[in-house]
């Protein structure tokens, strides 16, 4: 078993990888700033492995904080989470996200050089395919950011490919992550941002919950069955999962790797709203709004790179995501 370091551990896919690591045997140590996660995130870990959680408090900028991370543990591999990630906020402010997203990365990936640690797993996303020329997106799909966010992580991937041209000690996993949803089974941990929600199903969350009064549907004339936009939501314990093949991989195997991480079945807004109110016993209020700038009809992953080459299979489906999600939702707000 490795020990392995997570940026960004506290956060909603980052703890979910945390819990599913130390089921396999991993030694993790978190480390994270909390501008985007709650403190308590720690004791529940703790609380659902029942162990003690190693974590440090700080940032991936500060190279002074990750010379003294790397210099107290011997890691054979990061998970690098620690990010930010709404599409609509790089549009407004680029140049932090180029600096936390990208920035940030080269400076961990220095300290880990400077460390003689060479395996790292980065969370990438589908978003780096932009508009689909053919769907399912494949691996070699062409790519094409949009949004500044996207963008910052086709640089970061960049980064990894020249590394590894330049120093072939690399080794790592770039994984694209399709729609995350739903929530850890113990309902302990799950996503709850602070502001009003940019994605999906945490607004639905919110309206079952009654902290927002409806959901808006971003346009009914798309292309698709119902003429709402269609995705490929990805239970985020399946997507932990597959952080802990990638990193195994890169481990056992010192094999690098570029993969969607993805179910392979689209669902329309539609779907998901009548999933979630399944799931929580009650109609949920929404209204038809216009498109929102820059959203695609429809998009969904080729799984079949993640099967062949990590064993990976997304086993739970929507009714899992919305039940996990629910279960989470509503005894965190007391519902
Ligand atoms: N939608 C609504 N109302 C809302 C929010 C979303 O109708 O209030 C619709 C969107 O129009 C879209 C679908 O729900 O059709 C999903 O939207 P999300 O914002 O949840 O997800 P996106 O597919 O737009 O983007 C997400 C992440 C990105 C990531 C991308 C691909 O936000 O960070 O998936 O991985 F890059």
């Amino acid at each position: 078993m490795g020990k392995i370091l997570l940026t960004g551990g506290a956060g909603y896919i980052g703890s979910h990888t945390y819990v599913e690591l130390k089921a396999a045997g991993h030694e993790v140590v978190i480390i994270d700033n909390f501008s985007n996660a709650r403190k308590d995130v720690i004791d529940r870990l703790a609380q659902i492995t029942d162990s003690p959680v190693l974590v440090h408090e700080g940032d991936v900028l500060d190279k002074a904080f990750l010379a003294t991370v790397f210099a107290s543990h011997d890691f054979d591999a990061v998970i690098h989470f620690a990010a930010k990630k709404a599409v609509g906020e790089s549009v407004e402010k680029p140049l932090e996200y180029f600096e936390t997203n990208c920035t940030g990365f080269s400076t961990l990936l220095m300290a880990m050089k400077e460390a003689g640690v060479f395996r790292v797993v980065f969370s990438s996303t589908a978003t780096v395919y932009g508009e689909p020329l053919s769907l399912p997106y494949t691996e070699d799909h062409r790519i094409a950011p949009v949004s500044p966010y996207a963008q910052s992580k086709v640089t970061c991937e960049t980064l990894l490919k020249h590394l590894k041209e330049a120093d072939d000690r690399w080794t790592y996993g770039v994984l694209r992550y399709f729609n995350p949803a739903g929530a850890h089974d113990s309902a302990l941990i799950g996503e709850d941002p602070n502001d009003i929600p940019n994605n999906l199903m945490p607004y639905i969350a919110k309206v079952a919950t009654g902290e927002l009064p409806q959901l808006t549907v971003f346009g009914d004339d798309y292309n698709t069955p119902d003429g709402t936009g269609v995705r490929d939501y990805i239970h985020v314990v399946d997507l932990a999962q597959g952080h802990v093949q990638s990193v195994d991989k890169l481990i056992y195997d010192n094999s690098t790797h570029i993969l969607n991480l993805g179910t392979g079945t689209g669902y329309s807004v539609f779907d998901m709203l009548r999933a979630y109110e399944k799931a929580c016993q009650k109609p949920l209020a929404y209204t038809v709004g216009p498109r929102r700038a820059g959203d695609i009809d429809c998009f969904y992953a080729d799984p079949a790179s993640a099967r062949e080459i990590l064993g990976f299979e997304a086993r739970r489906g929507l009714d899992d995501m919305c039940r996990t999600s629910w279960n989470w939702v509503s005894r965190l707000r007391n519902v």
